[in-house]
């Protein structure tokens, strides 16, 4: 092998040293022998210096500090009084070792570039010299020589000239330990920045287009800060082709073709782009090792990793307590009043449950989100794909999207179907679809432009008693889950949801609370809800009939409390509600064959008389008196409806002749296990 002119150069740099030793003899030169040397490697200094200058452009600091160090020496020994220009030919090796020490230190306190920089940009390829590690890496390296060169000056200070401490321990610290850390550090810092890392399964492009194409997902504006550029990408065999990366105003945008004035232009072989991508391969070394090339800005080539999210991380909290990785729940709520939310009471079950078998889960309220309704212009589809053109919070969400396992859509039911706040955000997902049509089975869809593995859950809660009212939705889901190609692993449908804010049921209500954490239990353990779980969620607390009564009852007693806007939820105000629904979660296990009539007397703020009539298994509800009660009740409706909402206790208040009874007194006392116990 042929050695190149710069190891050539390197190595002749020390000759006008050397020369200068040999004639000046080691240790015992005269000044007669003294003066010829250093004019001798003097010569020499400056033939090697002009020699660097011709053929490599640039001359090395070592070279300067030899030419220098000979150059004032010469016109010390010729100029300086006999006793002090003695002192050059005592000591010139140990002032020697100085200069150099000198030399390692000062240049880069002034700006310069380090010591080490020079020689290392004659054995390195020139497209990493604008690198961090390459200045990193000198950096390190200059400050190690100027520790090998201050202790070869105090080696030969301490040992007056000799020359086992001026030249031959000095040249065993050089040859064993200096050139063979020069040769091994590289190396050793690059493997340390980087360690190959498993690829998250979820993130498989197939080609290094389709990863290009998908940048602008994982961008991290907040990487960018003000960054306005251009990155073109040149990939060359299959799978490549040429993508104008565009980063502008905290936004990212690809499409094919050229970028007009790239900031950065990476020229790669295609499937070794996709290798560095997935952290197969350190794109330090394949750089410097010419696998590809980069033109432009190398600092922008050095802060991708900041500019986008790496998709093969897999943090710590991840993974399950097993160390398997965490199932990841994004719950989309669209109910227009998101605190005062019904499907909110079934949504927090059902993620509670979910947690419970260690899933991760976000909400996102739609309410609290700027979502601009899609234009239909289908810039997402064509001009920057997977990129919609409004910049609210949706491009966000996507991200969220794109990166759950589960989606659960909770809404309530409005006109049949989903809010328009949920339908808004799913219109927006565009993006997410590939403009083609692909048949699937006997129908044409869009197929997703992004692998997934995603599943569906729905949650809903209507107003109507009857779960008819969700054909629609679901319906509409069914082709969500067809044209998506995500299946839906739950349905959590309740009829008359308003009815989970009643504190007359909350037994009944306890019940539906279980079954929607079961099924969050479910869905991660079994990976899908039962469908006894999901019946139990279906089935209405209380017979229709008496849930319309009950209803009708409740817009009687609030129709001025809605017109003046604030009805008041959770609590029981209501005598007449209150003894209707009362009579509807009658419990018929409980009676047997009770027959009986039940009167209350009403008196304080809302007084009336109201009977319960109870035979064959049923209990009706009835306004006025009734003859002969078997049991009749006289109490102030602040008290009754005190006790119904649990802020007070009904035989301490009976004690305390809070309210008053008369007739069968047992039966008084089977009143709570009689009406409000197990949903029938
Ligand atoms: C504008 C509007 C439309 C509604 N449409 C229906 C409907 O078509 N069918 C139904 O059963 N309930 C309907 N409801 C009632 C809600 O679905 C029901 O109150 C639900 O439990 C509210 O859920 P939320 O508290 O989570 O918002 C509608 C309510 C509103 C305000």
């Amino acid at each position: 092998m042929k050695p190149k002119p710069n190891t050539i150069l390197f190595i002749t740099s020390f000759i006008p040293v050397v020369v200068f030793k040999v004639v000046a003899r080691v240790g015992d030169a005269t000044l007669a022998q003294a003066k010829v040397a250093t004019v001798v490697g003097l010569i020499l200094a400056g033939i090697q210096f002009a020699l660097s200058k011709k053929f490599l452009k640039h001359t090395t600091y070592l070279e300067k500090a030899f030419l220098g160090f000979l150059g004032v020496g010469t016109a010390w020994v010729y100029l300086a009084p006999t006793h002090l220009s003695s002192l050059l030919v005592d000591h010139s090796t140990t002032l020697l070792y100085f200069v150099l020490f000198l030399t390692t230190l000062i240049p880069q306190i002034f700006g310069y570039d380090p010591f080490t920089y020079a020689i290392a940009k004659q054995m390195a390829p020139e497209r990493v010299w604008n690198t961090p590690q390459f200045r990193t890496i000198n950096l390190h390296l200059t400050y190690f020589w100027s520790i090998i060169f201050f202790a070869n000056f105090i080696s030969s200070g301490l040992g007056h000239g000799k020359p086992l401490f001026s030249i031959l321990i000095p040249l065993l610290i050089v040859f064993g330990i200096g050139l063979p850390v020069v040769k091994l550090y590289p190396n050793y810092y690059l493997k340390r920045q980087f360690t190959p890392q498993p690829i998250d399964p979820s993130f498989s492009p197939g080609t290094a287009k389709e990863l290009i194409l998908r940048m602008p997902m994982g961008f991290r504006p907040e990487g960018a800060g003000d960054l306005n550029a251009e990155i073109q990408f040149d990939l060359s065999g299959e799978g490549g082709g040429k993508l104008a990366l565009s980063i502008s105003e905290g936004t990212c945008t690809v499409r094919e073709g050229e970028a007009l004035s790239p900031a950065l232009t990476i020229i790669s072989p295609a499937d070794l782009w996709l290798k560095i991508a997935r952290r197969e391969i350190n794109p330090a070394h394949a750089l410097m090792n010419g696998l590809y090339k980069v033109k432009g800005d190398m600092n922008l080539l050095m802060k991708m990793g900041e500019l986008f999210h790496h998709p093969t991380k897999t943090r710590k909290e991840d993974l399950t307590q097993k160390g398997e990785k965490k199932m990841k729940i994004l719950a989309i709520q669209g109910s227009p009043r998101p605190k005062a939310s019904n499907t909110e009471i079934l949504l927090r079950e059902f993620l509670k449950g979910a947690q419970s078998q260690g899933a991760e889960t976000e909400t996102i309220y739609l309410k609290d989100k700027d979502i601009h309704s899609c234009v239909g212009c289908y810039t997402c589809w064509a001009k920057t794909p997977g990129i919609c053109i409004f910049k609210d919070d949706m491009p966000e969400l996507l991200e969220k999207v794109r990166d759950c396992d589960i989606l659960v859509y909770a809404t309530p039911l409005y006109n049949f179907n989903m809010t328009a706040l949920l339908k808004a955000f799913q219109e927006r997902l565009l993006p997410l679809l590939d403009p083609h049509l692909v048949k699937s089975g006997d129908v044409y869809r869009h197929p997703q432009r992004y692998e997934i593995n995603r599943k569906m859950v729905l949650i809903s809660t209507c107003g109507f008693p009857e779960i008819s009212h969700f054909d629609g939705l679901r319906h509409v889901f069914r082709h969500i889950e067809r044209n998506g190609g995500v299946p839906i692993i739950g349905e959590l449908l309740m009829p008359a949801g308003e009815l989970l804010k009643q504190e007359g049921l909350r037994e009944h209500i306890q019940g539906v609370l279980q079954a929607a954490y079961r099924a969050g239990v479910e869905v991660i353990r079994d990976q899908r809800v039962s469908q006894e779980t999901e019946s139990e969620i279906k089935k209405p607390l209380v017979a229709p009939d008496a849930m319309a009564e009950m209803a009708n009852l409740w817009w009687d007693s609030h129709l001025v409390g809605i017109t003046q806007g604030k009805p008041t939820q959770g609590k029981i105000e209501d005598m007449r509600l209150l003894l209707r629904g009362m009579a509807a979660t009658f419990n018929v296990q409980v009676a047997g064959d009770l027959r009986a009539t039940i009167q209350f007397e009403v008196t304080g703020k809302q007084t009336g008389d109201w009977f319960f009539s109870v035979e064959n298994g049923k209990c009706t509800y009835h306004e006025g008196k009734v003859d002969s009660p078997t049991l009749a009740i006289k109490t102030p409706s602040e008290v009754w409806l005190a006790i119904a909402n649990r802020e007070m206790d009904g035989q301490q208040a009976f004690m305390e002749g809070k309210y008053a009874a008369t007739g069968d007194m047992s039966l008084l006392m089977r009143l709570r296990s009689l009406f409000g116990s197990q949903k029938s």
